[in-house]
C-alpha cells in the first residue's frame, strides 16, 4: 500500500563534526543510493535548527526506512507528524529532494498558512508536505557547494 509519511526532527548536523554541507550532500548520496532501490521518493526540508522529511512508498519499505533514519545521530527528538495511505506520489521524481529554508521563502510559507521562521512543531504534516511541493516547483537543489 502507497504510504506518506512526513517527520520533523532537530537538526545535529552542526554538531556532527565535518561541517553541515558535508552531512547534508553525504545524506543526500546515501538517501538516493537506498531510496531508489527501496522505490522511496520525497523531501527533505531543513534550516539550521530543523528537519523536516517526507517519504513515500510502499508502508513496509517507508518503515524499513524511518527505522534506519531514526538511528541516526545527525539528528534527533524526530516526531512523526503525519503518516496515511496515499493514492498517488507528491515526488514521483525525486529519490529524495533538498530545499534549505531560508527567510525569503516567507512569501511561499504564508501561502500555506505557515509564519515567516517555520516551527515544525507548529504545523501540520499536510501543510508541511504542501511547502515541499511548492518548493518541488521552484526546483529542489540536489547539490550544495561545499
Ligand atoms: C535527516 C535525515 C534524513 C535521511 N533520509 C534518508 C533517506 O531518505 N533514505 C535513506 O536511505 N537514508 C536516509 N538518511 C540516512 C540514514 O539515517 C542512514 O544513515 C543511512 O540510510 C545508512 O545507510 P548505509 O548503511 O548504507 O550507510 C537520512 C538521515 C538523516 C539525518
Amino acid at each position: 500500500m502507497l504510504t506518506r509519511l512526513v517527520y520533523h526532527s532537530e537538526n545535529h548536523l552542526g554538531a556532527a563534526g565535518g561541517g553541515m554541507i558535508k552531512g547534508l550532500n553525504q545524506i543526500l548520496a546515501t538517501s538516493e543510493r537506498h531510496n531508489e532501490e527501496a522505490g522511496i521518493t520525497g523531501a527533505l526540508l531543513f534550516d539550521t535548527l530543523w528537519f523536516i522529511q517526507v517519504l513515500e512508498g510502499e508502508r513496509e519499505a517507508v518503515s524499513a526506512t524511518l527505522r534506519r533514519i531514526m538511528a541516526d545521530e545527525r539528528h534527533a527528538e524526530l516526531v512523526v507528524m503525519d503518516c496515511r495511505p496515499a493514492e498517488t506520489r507528491l515526488f514521483a521524481n525525486w529519490w529524495m529532494g533538498f530545499a534549505m529554508l531560508r527567510g525569503d521563502n516567507g512569501a511561499l510559507f504564508a501561502r500555506h498558512g505557515v509564519g515567516p521562521k517555520l516551527d515544525p512543531r507548529t504545523i501540520s504534516g499536510d501543510q508541511a508536505a504542501a511547502v515541499a511541493v511548492d518548493l518541488a516547483g521552484k526546483g529542489l537543489s540536489r547539490e550544495f557547494a561545499a
